[in-house]
């Protein structure tokens, strides 16, 4: 059982999700394997919809950690438990970079998202210029409690995403035993995922979040038809 996840980040419109959604529901009718992996989508949050999809769950892309209130721009845990959303990403390296999210922004989500038993995956990853790897990784994940259960890291090395690059297949399976050593129960890699290279990614990993590949249904129902 593998985790493939779609981050549809600020592409399509409320419609065009809509038709998105219900295209992927109709390839996935057709899959063989679809009921042995966890598929979810994560559609931008004016695009946020029920999650009463058939082989596939909706997740939000972020939240504030708080249930409603004067947080403008802001959507809050009332939002999700409205639509049945019980997934959602943290710490995406947009975020972190554009948006300004900190390590300890990251926390308090981390922290509300866990009490309200939500599914959280927990975006980690550096960029080009960081020479030792796993202390960067260590310290993104140091206020994590990696014993929740309902938590899957997601390892995304920033210079990988949309840029048609990806670690070697040794590098990704090396950093996902340096995940395990530091106590990560299951982890994805994301990153310029697509049609040639996801099958072997799966084989290394729990799992794959994908951007761009994932942006055209048929594509996406197709890359998962790939994985074992
Ligand atoms: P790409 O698959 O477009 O590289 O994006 C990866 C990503 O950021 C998924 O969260």
């Amino acid at each position: 059982m593998k985790t493939i996840a779609a981050n549809l980040k600020a592409n399509l419109t409320p419609q065009s999700t809509l038709s998105y959604l219900s295209v992927l529901q109709t390839e996935l009718d057709c899959l063989q394997n679809v009921k042995k992996h966890d598929i979810i989508v994560f559609p931008n949050q004016t695009s946020l919809t029920d999650n009463a999809y058939r082989h596939f769950e909706i997740g939000a892309q972020n939240a504030y950690p708080i249930h409603n209130g004067a947080f403008t721009g802001e959507i809050g845990q009332e939002v999700l438990n409205a639509l049945k959303i019980k997934h959602i990403m943290l710490g995406h390296s947009e975020r972190r970079q554009i948006l300004g999210e900190n390590n300890s922004v990251i926390k308090e989500k981390f922290q509300f998202f866990m009490q309200e038993n939500m599914r959280i995956i927990l975006c980690i990853g550096e960029d080009s210029s960081v020479s030792y790897v796993k202390d960067f990784l260590e310290l993104q994940l140091q206020h994590i409690d990696l014993s929740y259960p309902l938590l899957t890291i997601a390892y995304e090395p920033i210079w990988a995403i949309g840029s048609g690059r990806t670690p070697s297949f040794e590098d990704i399976a090396n950093i996902m035993q340096i995940l395990k050593d530091l106590g990560v129960k299951k982890a994805l890699y994301g990153g310029s995922v697509n049609k040639d290279n996801i099958a072997q990614i799966c084989s290394l990993t729990d799992g794959v979040l994908i951007g761009g590949a994932s942006l055209c249904p048929k594509n996406f129902s197709q890359m998962i038809a790939l994985v074992e």
